[in-house]
């Protein structure tokens, strides 16, 4: 078992390049199933869900190649596989994204239930509604949620609730589906409009991404494309906030300024000074940071997946803030850890009311989801002294090269096994 050990206290300066879309690239990828022909996806992240997921498509019978650290060649040609099995998951959530790509390929799909991380209950429902709508029948058998379709028709869906997943599943059954398919009170993340345009560049049909009425007209083939993912919304907003939290002045490189306006707006409140350039964002705190209540919601709403490091920053802001949950049920399973590095925060329902501490205090600590452990290292980089932080691989599921990245701003961070010695990045 791997432990980040940061010895914390000192600002951080200088540039950080921010990596491709995790939350973009766990759903592009699968996507890549529905092409006639090879893609070549550029600006993947190096972090383990994108692992996780090429080795999928290699089991499903894809022929995948490495070009370079970020770009793969996936030819989906062979994919003769419609079988997503649980140890070829690994508890991802993103694997659920096989189920509307393999039924846009070939109408039928067998696929273990998605973990990812623990918020309370995760359901499916909407994703299966929207299956069900373009006339899939869908079962759970021995364990797998199982789909199949004699042929898939387009179909006016309203989602209950605003959900990324069903928005993207739906729109990889239905862009090979007859006909004309509407997704109504969709999602509006960037990544959505990734897919989209992704899907574009093979020849799809999809227009209002990005808006929360998005039209398919179904296409018969798709041919293979190469595709930059986009910057990481909330690899860029974590570093942001580690920027602010630490007292430093980081520029943010390679980033989308659009995406990122709701934490800029909330790191002002909290006295940041933001400078906005084409493709990169500076960051500065100069003082201790000002209290503000945050809400999250669904884009252009402030971020569910920035929640845990702003509460983290807020926790030694002056005066008492409140942070609500809007997305999940059960999304501050980190306080608790916090809590142990001085913080005070007290968890009311969907609402954290936190009282700005001075300081925070280093300790041993446990990363309990991918940006709870975000929120833990953040907290490591503020409290002086050393703070281990335990559990690290879910970490790894999402930031690419977080050691070396944050070593190159100055913080003072080592991976290191359980005998103490040190790794020098993920293999
Ligand atoms: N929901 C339902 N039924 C469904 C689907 C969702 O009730 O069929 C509910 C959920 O329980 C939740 C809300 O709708 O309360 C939103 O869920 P959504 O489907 O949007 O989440 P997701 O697609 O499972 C993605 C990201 C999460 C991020 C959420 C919200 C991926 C792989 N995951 O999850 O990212 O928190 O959208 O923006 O894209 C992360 O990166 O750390 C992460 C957890």
């Amino acid at each position: 078992m791997e432990k980040f050990v940061i010895n914390g206290g000192k600002p951080l300066s200088g540039s950080v390049r921010i990596s491709g879309a995790k939350n973009a690239a766990v759903a592009i990828l699968p996507a890549v199933l529905l092409a006639d022909g090879p893609c070549v996806i550029e600006n993947l992240p190096q972090i383990l869900d994108v692992s996780t997921l090429l080795s999928s498509l290699s089991a499903l019978g894809a022929d995948v190649k490495i070009i370079n650290k970020t770009t793969a060649r996936i030819d989906p040609a062979h994919a003769d596989s419609f079988i997503v099995t649980k140890e070829m998951a690994q508890g991802m959530r993103a694997s659920s994204y096989f189920l509307g790509a393999l039924l846009g390929r070939c109408k039928r799909a067998r696929v273990a239930p998605p973990g990812g991380c623990d918020f309370g209950v995760r359901p499916i429902d909407q994703h299966i509604k929207g299956f069900e709508a373009l006339g899939t029948r869908v079962t759970i058998e021995n364990g797998m949620v199982d789909a199949r379709a004699a042929s898939l028709s387009g179909a006016s869906i309203y989602l209950d609730v605003v959900s990324v997943g069903a928005t993207m599943n739906i729109m990889l059954a239905a862009v090979k589906a007859k006909g004309l398919t509407v997704i109504e009170n969709a999602a509006r993340e960037p990544h959505i409009v990734d897919l989209a345009n992704f899907l574009n560049s093979m020849g799809a049909n999809i227009m209002g991404a990005g808006t929360g009425v998005i039209k398919i007209r179904g296409v018969e083939h798709l041919h293979g494309t190469q595709y930059s993912i986009i910057p990481d919304q909330i690899e860029a907003g974590t570093y942001m906030v580690a920027a602010a939290a630490t007292g430093g002045d980081v520029t943010v490189e390679n980033v989308t300024p659009k995406h990122l306006e709701s934490i800029i707006a909330k790191l002002i409140e909290t006295g940041a000074q933001i400078e906005e350039f084409d493709e990169a964002v500076r960051v500065r705190m100069s003082s201790r940071p000002k209290r503000c209540n945050v809400k999250t919601m669904p884009h252009p709403g402030f971020p569910t997946d920035m929640q845990p490091q702003i509460a983290t920053l807020l926790s030694v802001a002056e005066g008492t803030s409140i942070v609500t949950e809007g997305v999940w049920d059960n999304r501050f399973r980190y306080v608790e850890q916090l809590t142990l590095m001085g913080a005070s925060i007290q968890v009311d329902g969907k609402s954290a009311i936190i009282t700005g501490v001075e300081k925070l205090k280093p300790a041993p600590v446990r990363a309990v989801d991918l940006r709870a452990g975000a929120a833990m290292i953040i907290a490591g980089l503020m409290a002086k002294g050393e703070t281990v932080v335990e559990e690290i691989s879910h970490i790894d599921r999402g930031y690419e090269l977080l050691t070396e990245k944050l070593s190159a701003l100055g913080a003072d961070i080592k991976r290191v096994n359980d005998y103490g010695t040190p790794q020098a990045k993920l293999a």
